[in-house]
């Protein structure tokens, strides 16, 4: 009989809620957590972490925690952070309702970015989609007064509801949609779908909301 091999240890770089609950006392406190003081950005649905890499090592004075709700995804992402040893960032394993619920802080972060949430095509589906408005007052309830949300997709019609959603809620402000830049090797997108969506040619839309208070 085949053994299989126990998954590696990827603590800090991933933990799951349940870690949270028992080594955290289910409550991220971001400066026992990162170890300093510094402002925390969430990648919610980071997938395979490139977002993470680029950012983490961009702004070493920016914490950041990844969310994942599948763990084979979000360990990939860690296993990138744990060979760059880039203790900055984080990748928490599970559901962002539970994270943003339960384990963060109301007024505790510092930026907020959702990059090409999954559009569950089929109308069935449709609500098992992050953002919903139920999702949006959780952010407000995370944000800090004047800190920002980023969203971008390749789907137009999900873009619309996102603005729609942004746009309407009198806690956010709409800013002016940041501008394509062209990328100067294979890794130079901002995460790995729109590396895929630029490749086909796939128009990305992308908004930012500013969060009043
Ligand atoms: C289309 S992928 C995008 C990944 C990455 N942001 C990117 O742009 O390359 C969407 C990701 O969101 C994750 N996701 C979906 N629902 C989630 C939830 N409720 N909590 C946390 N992650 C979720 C999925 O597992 C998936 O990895």
């Amino acid at each position: 009989m085949t053994q299989k091999h126990p998954p590696t240890d990827l603590k800090p770089y991933f933990l799951t809620i349940d870690d949270v609950q028992h080594e955290w006392n289910g409550v991220l406190d971001w400066p026992s957590f990162f170890g300093n003081e510094n402002p925390v950005a969430v990648d919610i649905g980071c997938g395979r972490g490139l977002f993470l890499v680029t950012a983490g090592e961009a702004n070493p004075d920016v914490n950041y925690l990844g969310i994942e709700i599948d763990f084979r995804q979000g360990r990939h992402g860690a296993k990138r952070l744990q060979r760059r040893r880039l203790n900055n960032v984080r990748v928490l394993g599970g559901d962002v309702f539970i994270a943003l619920t339960k384990l963060i802080r109301p007024k505790s972060v510092a930026e907020v970015h959702v990059y090409f949430p999954d559009p569950w095509w089929k109308r069935k589906h449709r609500r098992r989609r992050v953002f919903t408005d139920h999702f949006v007052d959780l952010c407000a309830e995370v944000l800090q007064p004047g800190r920002l949300l980023h969203s971008w997709t390749d789907v137009e019609e999900y873009i619309g509801v996102i603005r729609s959603l942004m746009d309407h809620h009198p806690r956010f402000e709409s800013l002016p949609d940041p501008d394509e830049r062209p990328a100067t090797h294979d890794m130079d997108y901002q995460t790995s779908y729109e590396r895929k969506a630029r490749k086909k040619g796939t128009t990305v839309h992308r908004g930012r909301w500013r969060f009043l208070g």
